[in-house]
């Protein structure tokens, strides 16, 4: 299999990255396309893929070409690359680039769209993906393996789920950032030298996640263990329900969902 990656910035190198780590790939089978010298440069000293200034050149042999540039960007890739060849896929993770919009753009049926989110850099993401009734089983599976270098990954059949994964899992790395970042202000507050607030504050969140994904168990079970009668814990979680700590969360996601379905 050969990869052609249009745009070589954050999200193609760390693809590019992920897919050699995992050996899923060799570094002779991958070829960026890139607009920036620097770039290009870059990834094939520290990669040794193949670095290239023409998209359209870039994906003659491919067999599945990856559209990572920036939105603003994509009118002109997709002008550059028109009807690719008919055995080839295109996965497109360009936040908020619609199926429909790309095969316009491209004049071609088989498309796949993903939504990875932030910690995808770094193979932890969540990676929500759609494809068009053109693309077969076979190319869903390459793909599948591609996204999952990226961290976990689910496919959805309809499109609709997609614009709802990025006000949940897109932008989801922003809430968890805030809370966060609260949290550490927290513990400061009370009197914790900050860089013990915030060793606190990090691995309670890991150690609380994992604890949701390894017991199994509904996070209000676990929240009701770690809460005893008349003590510490409850005094706390009556601030957050006074301030309507869920429903604010409620409205947060619905607000960014909005947004999505209509940009
Ligand atoms: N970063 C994330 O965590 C994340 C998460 C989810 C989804 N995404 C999506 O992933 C896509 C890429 O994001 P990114 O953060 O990787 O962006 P980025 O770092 O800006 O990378 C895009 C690269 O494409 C190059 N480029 C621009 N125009 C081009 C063209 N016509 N042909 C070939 N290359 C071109 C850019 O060069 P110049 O810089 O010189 O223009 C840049 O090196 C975006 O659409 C974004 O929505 C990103």
């Amino acid at each position: 299999m050969r990869i052609t990656f249009i745009g070589g910035g954050t999200m193609g190198e760390a693809m590019v990255r992920r897919l050699l780590s995992r050996k899923l790939i060799a570094p002779g089978d991958i070829t960026v396309s890139d607009v920036s010298q620097l770039r290009r440069g870059l990834l094939s000293r520290e990669y040794g893929v193949n670095t290239l200034a023409d998209n359209r050149e870039a994906i003659k042999d491919a067999d599945l070409i990856i559209l990572a540039v920036k939105p603003q960007d994509l009118a002109q890739v997709m002008g550059e690359i028109k009807n690719p060849a008919p055995q080839q896929v295109v996965l497109s993770i360009v936040a908020g680039a619609s199926l429909s919009t790309l095969q316009r753009g491209l004049n071609y049926p088989y498309i796949i769209r993903a939504m990875p989110n932030m910690p995808a850099q770094i193979g932890e993401g969540m990676i929500v993906w759609t494809a068009t009734a053109e693309v077969g089983q076979k190319q869903k599976e390459i793909a599948q393996s591609v996204l999952g270098a990226l961290g976990e990954e689910i496919y959805v059949d309809g499109e609709k789920y997609l614009d709802m994964a990025t006000a949940l899992s897109g932008s989801g790395p922003a809430y968890v950032f805030l809370f966060v970042e609260a949290l550490i202000d927290a513990g400061v507050h009370i009197g914790l030298p900050r860089s013990i607030a915030e060793k606190l504050a990090i691995q309670t969140i890991i150690g609380s996640t994992h604890m949701v994904q390894k017991t199994g168990k509904h996070p209000a079970e676990l929240r009701s263990m770690v809460t005893s009668p008349g003590g510490t814990t409850t005094e706390a979680l009556l601030q957050l329900e006074k301030g309507n700590f869920r429903s604010l969360l409620l409205e947060a996601v619905a607000a960014a969902y909005n947004k999505a379905k209509h940009l």
